[in-house]
């Protein structure tokens, strides 16, 4: 009875050690949406469990280790013992009362999770490799996220390529982006509760630059936000500078650089004028025409040296005609 009245106090004591200072605020960053107050609810559940289950099973570990030890002058395997009931009964129900509790809060936080405010605001994302897209209601296309605090946005979510994910682990909750078009779009919520800048980061191995599949996020006041949505409307500066803005909205610049460094596809810089080879060994050289032609049919001129198929196929339906020709002339005046 001593011994039984010892081992509870252990692991009593164990779990409220391992509970107390492991704590979710200390494993996560911080915590930046109601959708996100649901999942560290879960989070704290599940490690007061694991405190538990783990001080049971370490301080019965180690009081069987003391209490059954071989003493001196013993010898064979020690007592054999069949079946208890009482004991098979136990650690049968208590399990399945824990799980069954367990469904229960998942699917009940699950729900919390997913609640929809028909005012949400609507963002459309779209991931390609290796770059994040969004787009707002008013047409506004940005490479970067900025939401108002305190009002639910439901992003839909789109790949034009392969599978990435949607993760900005302020806001605890992901998405798998699937490519296929509408009839396999993806919806998440976020009601951001935190002002302050955040990122997205790619949560699925997607090929060579996943690791840098980033975009910034904002989140901003109500006011603010207004304010930034209507800067947004259409580029007013410069052939070039608008073709600057765009290349970098739309991730040409993921994979070109305007520097003479080469990461995925050829350099901008300085390519006016120079004698392109393709793979099938004939060339051409490198003007308006010969760029208008890159953006829109990518596969149809692949210099050699370089991968067929990585550059986006879609650039006629996402860019306007009208931003094709301010990225070529933003391109041709790079010398
Ligand atoms: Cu996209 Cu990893």
């Amino acid at each position: 009875m001593i011994h039984i009245i010892i081992v509870s106090v252990l692991v009593i004591v164990s779990t409220f050690l391992f509970g107390t200072f492991v704590k979710v605020e200390n494993l996560l960053p911080v915590q930046a949406s109601v959708q996100g107050e649901f999942i560290d609810g879960l989070f704290g559940i599940h490690i007061w469990l694991i405190a538990f289950f783990f001080s049971l099973i370490v301080v019965f570990m180690l009081y069987s280790v003391v209490v059954f030890r071989r003493r001196k002058g013993e010898k064979g395997s020690g007592a054999y013992m069949t079946g208890n009931h009482n004991l098979e009964i136990v650690w049968t129900v208590i399990p399945l009362v824990i799980v069954l509790y367990l469904a229960v809060i998942g699917a009940t936080s699950l729900a919390d999770v997913e609640r929809r405010d028909p005012e949400a605001m609507v963002v459309d994302v779209f991931a390609s490799q290796w770059n994040w897209r969004f787009e707002y209601e008013d047409g506004t296309s940005s490479d970067v996220l900025v939401l108002p605090n305190g009002r639910q946005t439901l992003l839909r979510l789109q790949s034009s390529d392969v599978i990435h994910s949607f993760f900005v682990p302020e806001f605890r909750v992901k998405q798998d982006v699937l490519p296929g078009g509408e009839a396999f779009m993806r919806e998440l919520r976020i009601t951001p509760t935190l002002e302050g800048d955040f990122k997205v980061r790619c949560a699925e191995i997607c090929g060579q630059l996943h690791y840098s599949m980033l975009a910034n996020v904002q989140v901003v006041s109500t006011n603010e936000f207004d304010i930034w949505l209507n800067s947004q409307s259409a580029c007013d500066l410069s052939a070039e500078e608008c073709g600057q803005l765009a290349a970098q909205q739309y991730g040409c610049l993921a994979c070109h650089t305007v520097d003479g460094s080469v990461v995925v596809g050829p350099s901008w810089l300085g390519v006016t004028g120079t004698e392109r080879t393709f793979e099938d060994g004939s060339t051409a050289t490198v003007d308006a025409d010969y760029l208008l032609k890159s953006i829109t049919d990518p596969d149809s001129q692949v210099v050699a040296g370089f991968p067929a198929s990585v550059m986006p196929q879609n650039f006629t339906e996402i860019l306007s005609e009208e931003q094709i020709q301010q990225i070529t002339a933003f391109i041709l005046s790079l010398e």
